[in-house]
């Protein structure tokens, strides 16, 4: 009798967490199930250049611990106008065919997701959807694997911060990543301790900014720590149409820059930026992911000897589930202004810019 076989890549922004997911997969698919498993490299792209590999549990030992993905990944998008031109999504059906594979699991973000649901619903394709990402906005699930160390990278990052900031009494702007949410800088803005934390789900308003800082000054805090996702924008720019605000950043390196400078004429105040960028991406995996991303891969496979495809697999109420990607495709999961978290912070004085 054929043995199932599964397909595997990881694909859009890389993180921890990838590997020990790829490890969960290939170790319940061969171990418990007997079943065979390959991986695509480069994401969606390994598909349409063939590059793929045998996965055996022997070559992914020892990846547990391992940042990035052995797979390699890319931003591939097969149903973009050119990919569609060129008939990308009947050439990875072709090759799904072609390998035989009984179902194709895809680990990433939104763009990720939104690809395997078109696979399966127009290519009639078996895919399970895995959710990855640093920002932790794919909808349907309240955690994704690699967010948690992103959170244990920047709070670190924003602990250091703190004691260069107190001994100049400076303030501090740390740029984090998230381009469409703030789950990452508020969570290290909380847990770092942040004075200000800027999220896009929140405009922000300078001259709210510049008396919470003059507030602690007079307090005698004459240093404060500004957390901002770089997504983050002022009230002015949410006023702008989606053309307007694009034709305003393109000349922009980065809202740190901005939003540091603005608060140094505001309060008259010194200030400096960090921008974190992908040193939030990288290294091991923290114990939380290695934990979230056994749980999540080994319940994928579990989701595959049960037929279950069209679906993602999601945590909810601390539960490891699945649903179907119809649910999740092409949406978003903002920070909600009722969010426990945003809560504590404004009941402990933390200034989010309104
Ligand atoms: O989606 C994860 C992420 O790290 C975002 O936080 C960031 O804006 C983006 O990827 C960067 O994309 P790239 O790796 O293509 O530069």
């Amino acid at each position: 009798m054929k043995k199932q076989r599964i397909g595997i890549l990881t694909a859009g922004g890389d993180c921890p967490g990838l590997n020990s997911t790829i490890r969960a997969i290939v170790k319940t698919a061969r171990e418990k199930y007997n079943m065979e498993t390959i991986g695509f490299m480069h994401g969606y792209q390994g598909i349409l250049t063939g590059e793929y590999r045998e996965l055996t549990s022997s070559r992914v030992s020892g990846i547990l611990t391992k940042g990035g993905t052995i797979l390699g990944t890319s931003r591939e998008k097969p149903f973009s106008d050119e990919g569609i031109k060129a008939g990308h999504p009947e050439k990875i059906k072709q090759v799904y065919d072609d390998l035989e594979l009984d179902c194709l699991l895809t680990l990433g973000g939104n763009g990720t997701q939104k690809t395997a649901h078109k696979l399966s619903v127009q290519q009639d394709m078996s895919v399970i959807g895995l959710p990855k990402t640093i920002d932790n906005d794919i909808y349907g699930t309240e955690i994704c694997f690699g967010f948690y160390s992103a959170v244990d990278i920047a709070t670190e990052a924003i602990d250091r911060i703190h004691t260069t900031a107190h001994s100049h009494n400076r303030i501090m702007v740390v740029e984090i990543m998230g381009h469409h949410t703030g789950w990452l800088a508020l969570y290290s803005g909380v847990a770092g301790g942040g004075d200000v934390i800027l999220i896009p789900e929140i405009p922000y308003d300078v001259d709210v900014i510049a008396k919470s800082i003059e507030k602690r000054s007079q307090a005698g805090k004459e240093f404060s720590i500004v957390a901002v996702a770089e997504g983050a924008l002022s009230l002015e720019e949410a006023a702008l149409s989606k053309k307007e605000f694009k034709e305003k950043r393109s000349g922009e390196t980065s809202i740190g820059y901005r939003i540091a400078k603005e608060i140094e004429v505001a309060t008259g105040l010194e200030s400096r930026l960090t921008v974190l960028g992908y040193v939030q991406r990288g290294g091991s995996p923290s114990p939380q992911d290695r934990i979230l991303s056994t749980k999540m891969g080994a319940f994928a496979v579990d989701m595959v000897k049960n037929k279950e495809y069209g679906r993602m697999v999601a945590m909810r109420n601390g539960k490891i589930v699945s649903l179907d990607l119809e649910e999740v495709a092409g949406k978003i999961r903002y920070v909600p202004q009722d969010d426990p978290i945003l809560k504590a912070g404004r009941n402990i004085g933390t200034c989010f810019g309104d």
